[in-house]
């Protein structure tokens, strides 16, 4: 579903100098792959993401979707494909627009075009459906300014509002982080829920290392723009948090 070749991202630096976020980076996704990405801070992880994004293009290298070669394509002719969910809750859901008029923009960002803009009874069962999935208590809010929502609510709702309409990619950058243990664990239980309900190849940026063993099909870890190691199947779910936490701290020459 998704093959980056050989990518390398090089920002220019104030100094003169230039930082090389992402050195010959080379993956390939298959539909359906929850991917984790974990590494240390500046490995290149979010630029990763904004590549597959297409945020900035790559200086070099190819990102294909579903065959079809992204590289130079820019965020808003991607948009049909991805979703995305940030680490900030506010930067996911429109803070002024009440839960039920998010979920509609979503439906709508989707292409659900055929369906009526108005916030039809039907569309707000529907909604209502989707929330209570959660167990969060989300479809009671339905009327509510999403700016009276506690950031885990509303990171669920992101996360709602991301697979309504299954894309064909899902970025999630850190998105549980800044949510306190209780709230990051439920939206964690209900990414990994709609992301296997409904196949999504799904990428995943974390810094909770005891995520990598319990979520996804596969981790990578990267360092300094490359790819460290990886892990999948049996040898995934046997990594301890103390394990790789001795591997972060040689990474860190320690
Ligand atoms: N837009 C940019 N312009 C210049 N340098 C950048 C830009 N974005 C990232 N970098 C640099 O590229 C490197 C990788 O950054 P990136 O944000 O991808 O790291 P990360 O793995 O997401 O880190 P963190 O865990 O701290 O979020 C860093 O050295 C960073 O300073
Ligand atoms: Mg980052």
């Amino acid at each position: 579903m998704i093959s980056i070749r050989n990518v390398i991202q090089r920002f220019e630096r104030p100094d003169g100098g230039a930082t090389l976020a992402l050195q010959d980076i080379s993956l390939e996704i298959p539909r359906g792959e929850f991917l984790l990405l974990a590494g240390t801070n500046g490995s290149g992880k979010s630029t990763l993401l904004n590549v597959l994004a297409g945020t900035f293009p790559p200086t070099s290298g190819q990102v294909q979707i579903d065959g079809v070669d992204v590289t130079r394509q820019g965020p808003e002719l991607r948009a049909s494909k991805l979703a995305r969910v940030f680490q900030n809750p506010y930067l996911s859901t429109a803070g002024t627009l009440t839960v039920a008029e998010n979920m509609r923009l979503a439906e709508l960002r989707g292409g659900k075009r055929t369906l009526r803009l108005g916030l039809s009874r039907s569309a707000k069962a529907r909604h209502a459906e989707a929330l209570a999935a959660c167990g969060m208590g989300l479809e009671n809010f339905l009327d509510r300014p999403t700016n009276t929502l506690s950031g885990g609510q509303r990171q669920a709702l992101a996360v709602v509002m991301a697979t309504i309409v299954t894309p064909k990619v899902l970025l999630l950058d850190e998105h549980t982080a800044a949510l306190d243990p209780e709230a990051a664990e439920k939206v964690m239980q209900l990414t990994a829920r709609l992301v296997a309900d409904h196949g999504i190849t799904t990428v995943m940026v974390t810094h909770s290392l005891d995520h990598l063993p319990r979520f996804g099909t596969r981790a990578v870890l990267l360092h300094l723009g490359r790819v460290q190691e990886e892990w999948s199947g049996a040898a995934k779910t046997a990594l301890t948090s103390a394990e790789l936490q001795r591997r972060f701290t040689s990474l860190y020459g320690g």
